[in-house]
């Protein structure tokens, strides 16, 4: 991976080199973190590089962070501003990976959340596909459990909840999978490693609930948007059992970093066809032109790097 030239760091941009913390740290060594990823796309037809849904991602960024007990004066529109002058100074005309983090930056030894310094910090790297067969991915269901909402919640995107997240990847990654999906303490379908996920079942597209230990994801939110009102497919959200996903018609994941993974087979058993679906096929081609500013109607998603033009994100 090519490091940035550049990060947030401290209030200001400095070079990459600088933007470094002492091994005492507190978010280093108890997880006491939370952060995002967010995607900036470049058109090269327009000359232009867009975020995609930048305040929406900055949004839950600082929602992470209070349940986290940090206070910032950080607002989803200031940390937008400053990821825009990061990446005009990058000078990226590629596609990159943005990844923004808030932490506890006393150096200190001692297991707590009040009373410690908060920081932010924003770097942004190149970055092109995240999980290798995304067409055809064949995924197990993971021997680890989803973390609790009353254990790490994964709502906030906490820092040390990915300890969880990285069991579950490699252990499917080892024995020759893509990617895992992981239960919930009750047995239910929660997610993948670091997506949401996706499951058609007699025409519908069903997907956990935001209670079933979930990121409530950014790319969850669009997928649903664009079924729903571009593709006109009904959505429900609802808990998933585990063998409803061995008899399903089709299933995808979701996220910033995979964007949408279609599965075709879960546990040596085939998904549907065995190919990828027709539901998962136009959503991962809706989702291009979306996030790359060419669909008219969702532009409002896009937020331009390299003109004085300032679009705000609304649901
Ligand atoms: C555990 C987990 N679930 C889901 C997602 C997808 O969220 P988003 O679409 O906001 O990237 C992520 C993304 O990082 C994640 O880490």
């Amino acid at each position: 991976m090519t490091l940035p030239r550049y990060a947030y760091f401290r209030g200001e941009i400095v070079p990459y080199s600088e933007a470094k913390v002492g091994v005492l740290t507190h978010g280093l060594n108890y997880g006491t973190a939370v952060f995002a990823g967010v995607r900036a796309y470049w058109n090269e037809e327009q000359e232009q590089l867009y975020i995609f849904r930048p305040t929406d991602h900055f949004q839950r960024l600082l929602h992470s962070a209070k349940v986290m007990c940090m206070d910032f004066d950080y607002t989803p529109d200031s940390l937008t501003q400053i990821t825009l002058e990061l990446l005009r100074k990058e000078d990226y005309r590629r596609d990159v990976y943005i990844r923004p983090l808030a932490y506890k930056a006393d150096e200190i030894v001692g297991v707590k959340l009040h009373d410690l310094i908060d920081e932010i910090t924003i770097a942004a790297l190149p970055f092109d596909s995240y999980v290798a067969n995304d067409t055809n991915a064949h995924v197990t269901f993971s021997s680890w459990r989803r973390l609790d909402d009353n254990m790490i919640p994964a709502r906030g995107k906490v820092s040390g909840a990915y300890a969880n997240s990285a069991l579950i990847k490699t252990d499917a990654v080892l024995s020759g999978f893509d990617e895992a999906l992981v239960l919930t303490q009750e047995g239910h379908v929660s997610e993948g490693s670091a997506m949401n996920f996706f499951m058609v079942r007699n025409g519908a597209l069903i997907t956990p609930t935001i209670t079933e230990n979930i990121l409530e994801g950014i790319t969850r939110r669009t997928a649903i948007e664009l079924a729903r009102q571009v593709m006109g497919v009904e959505i429900i959200e609802r808990p998933i059992d585990r063998t409803e996903v061995y008899n399903s018609e089709e299933l995808f994941m979701t996220g910033t970093a995979a964007q949408v993974v279609a599965i075709t087979k879960v546990d040596h058993r085939q998904i549907g066809s065995g190919k990828m679906g027709p539901i998962a096929t136009r959503l991962r081609e809706l989702y291009q032109q979306v996030v790359r500013g060419n669909f008219e109607e969702y532009r409002h998603w896009n937020t331009p790097v390299y003109t004085s033009e300032k679009i705000t994100a609304a649901d």
